[in-house]
C-alpha cells in the first residue's frame, strides 16, 4: 500500500507513519506531508533505522497556505501515479491566541479543514488508480459545529471551538464524498472517519500551557493515554485492509472499542445533506482553485 500521511512529523501521524512502515515485512510506502523539511528528513531517518523500511518520503506543505497546498499537489501529482490510502490528519491544537493565516482564514479552520479538503479533492483521481480500492481515513471526534455566520471566528474565538468546528467540518465533507462516490455505479473509493478513543499522548504535551501539562502528567499515571505506536497499531488496519472491508465502512464515523471496530451514531446537523452542500459551496468559494472546483463540478454531475 502507498499511503499519504498529512501530519506524520509527530502524534498520531507519525504513529501510524511508524507502524504502516514496519509491517507487512516493511512492505507499506509511507509519504509523510509535513512543514518542515528539517523534521521531515530527520523523521524519515528515524523511521528508517527503527523499521528498516527505506520506502519513506516527505512532502513539504504548509497547510495555513492555500498556494502551498496548490505546490504540495502537483508534486505529488507529478511523483506518484497512484496512492492507496490518505490519513486525513494535521491539525493545530492548543493555542493561545487567534492566528489569522495569510488567506485571511482562522488557523484551525484551514489547517484543520480546508487546506485538507483542497488536497483531498486534488488527489482522488491519484486514489482512483489504486488496485487496492484507495481510501481516505479522516482523524475526527465527536461533537462540534459550523459558525455559519462567524466561520472564520472573528466575533468569538477558542482554540477548542475550532478544532470542533473543523472536526464537524471534515465529517459533513467525507459524507459528502461518500455519498457522491456512491452515486457512481463503479465506485471503488471509501471514506472513513474514525475517533480514537483513548487521549493520545501527542505533542501537543509539548505546546500546552503548563498548568493543562501537569494535568495530563497525573492523568498520564492513571492509564489516559495511550502512546503514538499503540494508536498507530489500532489505525494501520484501515489503510491495510481488503477494499471490501473498507468499502464496508465508507460514509462511517467509527472508533475501536473492545478490541473492534464499532459505528458512532453520527449527529443530525452533520447528516443535514443541505448543511454539508452548502459547506462544500462556501469551502470551494474560499480555495478560489480553479482546479479544485472543475474536479468538485465534475464530481457533482458524475
Ligand atoms: N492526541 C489526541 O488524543 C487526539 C485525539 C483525537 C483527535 N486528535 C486530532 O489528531 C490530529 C493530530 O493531533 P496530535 O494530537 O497527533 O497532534 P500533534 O502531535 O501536535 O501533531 C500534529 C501534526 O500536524 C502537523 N501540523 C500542524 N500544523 C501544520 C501545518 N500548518 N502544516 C502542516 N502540518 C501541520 C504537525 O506538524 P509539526 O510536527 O511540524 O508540528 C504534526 O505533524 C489533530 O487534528 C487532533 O485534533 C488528537
Amino acid at each position: 500500500m502507498k499511503i499519504l500521511i498529512t501530519g506524520g512529523t509527530n502524534g498520531m501521524g507519525k504513529g501510524v507513519a511508524k507502524v504502516l512502515a514496519t509491517i507487512n515485512n516493511q512492505a507499506h510506502e509511507v509519504i509523510i506531508l509535513c512543514r518542515s523539511k528539517d523534521l521531515g528528513e530527520a523523521v524519515i531517518k528515524e523511521l528508517n533505522n527503527t523499521t528498516l523500511n527505506n520506502k519513506i518520503s516527505i512532502i513539504l506543505c504548509d497547510l495555513t497556505k492555500l498556494s502551498a497546498v496548490r505546490n504540495a499537489i502537483n508534486k505529488i501529482q507529478s511523483e506518484h501515479s497512484f496512492l492507496d490510502g490518505i490519513f486525513i490528519n494535521a491539525g493545530l491544537g492548543y493555542a493561545a491566541k487567534r492566528v489569522e493565516t495569510e488567506d485571511g482564514m482562522d488557523s484551525h479552520f484551514q489547517v484543520n479543514y480546508l487546506s485538507q479538503f483542497m488536497l483531498t479533492l486534488n488527489l482522488l483521481n491519484l486514489l482512483e488508480k489504486s488496485e487496492s480500492g484507495g481510501r481516505v481515513i479522516f482523524n475526527v471526534t465527536e461533537g462540534g459545529e459550523i459558525f455559519w455566520d462567524d466561520m472564520q471566528m472573528k466575533k468569538k474565538w477558542s482554540f477548542d471551538a475550532g478544532i470542533h468546528q473543523a472536526m464537524a467540518a471534515k465529517r459533513m465533507f467525507l459524507l459528502k464524498l461518500h455519498k457522491l462516490y456512491r452515486s457512481k455505479k463503479s465506485s471503488s473509493l471509501s471514506f472513513v472517519g474514525f475517533q480514537i478513543q483513548q487521549t493520545v499522548w501527542s505533542n501537543q504535551l509539548n505546546i500546552i500551557p503548563a498548568y493543562m501539562r501537569i494535568m495530563a502528567t497525573i492523568m498520564k499515571f492513571f492509564g489516559t493515554f495511550i502512546s503514538i505506536e499503540k494508536c498507530g497499531e489500532i489505525m494501520a488496519p484501515l489503510f491495510t485492509e481488503n477494499q471490501d472491508d473498507s468499502l464496508k465502512k465508507s460514509g462511517k464515523f467509527i472508533t475501536w472499542k473492545k478490541n473492534r471496530f464499532v459505528d458512532i451514531k453520527e449527529d443530525m446537523n452533520i447528516l443535514n445533506q443541505e448543511s454539508q452542500d452548502r459547506l462544500w459551496s462556501i469551502s470551494l468559494g474560499l480555495c478560489a482553485d480553479e482546479k479544485t472546483t472543475q474536479i468538485a463540478n465534475k464530481l457533482n454531475k458524475k
